[in-house]
């Protein structure tokens, strides 16, 4: 694992870009895959402000980590729409080009195994991932197993409560979701973790210095072979010290 360490939420995002940008240098049309949340979205402003002559990224593949169960299909808060809206219209990526698991299914169960099949099929070359306060990966909260594959789960209260700001009550956040499972996420061929903030110290500690543990989904990151932490100071402040002393 690399752990670069930046100022701030805006450096995350540019470097994050650079290490982003840089495979696509070498494959114009890797598959992309990508986080929602607040974390990645400095990373995808900067992919998209290269964008133009010297970058075309509409040849991407892209695929999304998980999705709530439970919103309407137009909702906005759909991560599907999430990512139409802060990754392909940015980035000029034609929609037919992401793929990411059908929560409108009269089966979740078999849409989360389709999703799993595509994935295994079109294998991930580089993986965006944030971090929850609690450790979480995708929607893999603690206790997720750490070989588990694309299923159906349950948000903790923990996570409902830090996603309610995107929502107009705690009520309206979705209480199930499908989300790629660890053994899945372990098998991009890269994986590139964005961490901002003081409230994530305590995770990307536990994630990178403690056990390889379900208690702290993270902390797959230590299992994977080509895995790049990007974190700004206040997320690094324990993690550092550790490394340090
Ligand atoms: C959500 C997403 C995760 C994301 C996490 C952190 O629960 N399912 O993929 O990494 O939130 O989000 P944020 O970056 O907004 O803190």
């Amino acid at each position: 694992m690399e752990l670069i360490v930046v100022p701030g939420y805006a450096e995350v995002g540019s470097v994050g870009s650079d290490v982003v940008v840089s495979e696509i240098a070498t494959n114009r049309d890797l598959h992309l895959g990508v986080a929602t949340g607040s974390s990645p979205l400095s990373l995808y402003a900067a992919m998209a402000e290269r964008r133009g002559a010297l970058w075309d990224f509409s040849g991407l593949t892209v695929s999304c980590l998980d999705e709530y169960l439970g919103l309407p299909e137009v909702s906005e808060q759909t991560y599907r729409n999430t990512v139409i809206r802060t990754v392909l219209q940015p980035l000029g990526i034609p929609i037919e080009r992401l793929t990411s698991p059908d929560a409108w299914s009269p089966s979740p169960e078999g849409a989360a195994d389709d999703f799993d099949a595509f994935l295994r099929a079109h294998p991930v070359d580089v993986q965006i991932a944030g971090i929850g306060a609690n450790g979480h990966v995708a929607f893999n909260e603690p206790h997720s197993g750490l070989l588990s594959r694309t299923r159906v789960a349950s948000l903790t209260q923990a996570t409902r409560e830090a996603n309610a700001r995107f929502f107009p009550s705690l009520d309206d956040v979705p209480r199930r979701c499908i989300t790629q499972g660890l053994g899945t996420i372990l098998e991009s061929k890269m994986l590139v973790m964005l961490v901002s903030g003081e409230a994530k110290a305590e995770a990307l500690d536990r994630a990178v210095n403690g056990p390889i543990t379900a208690a702290c989904p993270a902390s797959i990151l230590q299992l994977h072979p080509n895995a790049v932490v990007i974190a700004d100071e206040a997320a690094a402040s324990r993690t550092v010290r550790v490394l340090t002393h």
